[in-house]
Formats: structure tokens, sequence, C-alpha cells
């Protein structure tokens, strides 16, 4: 009996048995649980104390529709290629200006697709790399955010690039000299250059089109949320209010933004 009761209470407390509207499962009553990995300015980061960015307007919309407040949980980058987060309801989704992969594919599942994104290599200006060749060339050091496609994508180029665990301790390796050039999300790179401190110490040296798009992830086989992500989206897009975010987080809008 007090089993049976306690069994009760631990389901609606957090095992699922919470709802959202639309009979939508979530793991916390009254909340959109995201986990994402801070810094990733201009897609989450910190601003006067609250967690802002472009993905966390985009998940509020989600959150509306589900009548419940986003709340936003800071977690460790690999768990957004392996799922743990999502499969032990630690999260209902995972939103990190995130590449779709094939990799990533096998462990969660992703909504549409709802940004376009490509790599930059982001040098330093004294030490004159201007692309990839260069660091093979001069034996300069590269480096990458571990865990991301853009250290994906260099190591496959036959680089073994210094990892770094955020993309503020890869500005920070910028900054010291620790690396010469990383590669990482040109999107990101083009935040980090508005500010006169980055434009005068940095600068892009290559452009990689990885033709990457970003996705929010769920726990393998939640169709109720991924259905309620993807309208989310679609009607976003729709109505004005993608393109009105885009321009309030990133800049204005391509012709051809997915
Ligand atoms: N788009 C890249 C990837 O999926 C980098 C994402 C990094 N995101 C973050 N929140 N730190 O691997």
């Amino acid at each position: 009996m007090a089993l049976g009761l306690l069994l009760a209470v631990g389901c609606s407390s957090g095992e699922g048995a919470a709802e959202a509207a639309g009979g939508v499962p979530v793991v916390e009553k009254g909340r959109l649980t995201t986990c994402t990995h801070l810094p990733y300015p201009p897609f989450q980061f910190e601003r006067d104390g609250a967690i802002v960015g472009f993905d966390v307007s985009l998940i509020d919309l989600v959150a509306k529709r589900l009548k419940v407040e986003q709340k936003i949980v800071d977690t460790p980058f690999e768990n957004f290629k392996t799922g743990a987060f999502l499969n032990s309801g630690e999260c209902d989704l995972a939103a990190a200006g995130m590449t779709i992969t094939a990799d990533r594919k096998k462990n969660v599942d992703f909504s549409v697709p709802y940004f376009d994104a490509t790599q930059a290599l982001l040098a330093t200006r004294k030490s004159g790399v201007g692309s990839l060749a260069d660091i093979r060339a001069g034996k300069r050091k590269l480096g990458a955010q571990a865990g991301t496609t853009g250290e994906s994508y260099a190591k496959e180029q036959g680089f073994d690039p210094v990892a770094f665990e955020s993309s503020d301790a890869v500005l920070s390796g910028l900054r010291t000299g620790q690396v010469d050039a990383v590669v990482i999300d040109y999107p990101v790179v083009r935040g980090w250059l508005k500010d006169k401190r980055n434009s005068a110490a940095f600068t892009v040296g290559q452009h990689i089109e990885t033709g990457e798009q970003y996705g929010v992830s769920v726990k393998k086989g939640n169709e109720e949320l991924l259905a309620a992500i993807d309208g989310a989206i679609k009607e976003a897009r729709a109505d004005g209010t993608y393109q009105k975010l885009y321009e309030e987080w990133i800049g204005p809008l391509p012709q051809s933004a997915p």
C-alpha cells in the first residue's frame, strides 16, 4: 500500500506521467525542460542573468503551444550525441545549435531542420593563418570544441585539433595563443566578430561549406513532442515569427534559409 503510493507519487513528479497541453508527455509538470550547453551565442547564452538566444526563443514557442514554461539545464556536450539526459528523463529535448548528423540520429530523434550553418576557420591575426593548408604547412596549432561537427571536420582533414570543452574555452584558447586557429560554426564566429575586441584580434581565414542543419533532439520515439516542435517551427516560418527571431538574434534572413 505504502509502496504503491510512493510509486504513484514518484510517477507524477517526474517519471513521464506529467503531461502538457495536447497530452504531450513532459518530465516535469508545467515545464518544458531543455538541455543545452552554454554558452553558444547567439543561440543560447547568459545575458543580465537570464539565458537567452535564438534557440531559447524558438523553444519558447514550443512551450507556449504546450502551455508550459521552458526551463533550461546546462549539460556536458557529449550528452547530445548519446541522448543520455533524454533517456534518463532529465530533459524533454535538447537545443544547442546542434547539427543533425547520421551518427547522432542513431541515439536521438531530430525535429525538422531549423537553421542552416557552415563552419569557418577563425584565426588569430598575428598567426597570419588564412587556411587549413597554412596550418598544415606551417605546423600551426588548430583547435575545436570537443564533440562538435567542427572537430569532426578537422579530424577528417587529418588534423589533431586541441579539444576545448566549450565555446568560451575555444575563445580563450585563441586569446592566450594556445592555438592559432579554430574550426567552429560560422554563425557563432559572426557573433563574436561583432565585438571589436574580437575583430581586432581574430579574422576568418576560410569558410567551410559543410552544409549543416541544426535540429532539436528528443528521446527516440517521442513522437508527440516531436510533432509539437515541428509544428511550432513550421508555424513560426509561416507567420513571420521565424524571420523576426532570425533578424533579432542572427541578422538578415538569407533567401535560402530553411
Ligand atoms: N553545430 C555544432 C555541432 O552540432 C556545434 C554545436 C555546439 N553547441 C553548443 N551549445 N556548444 O556539433
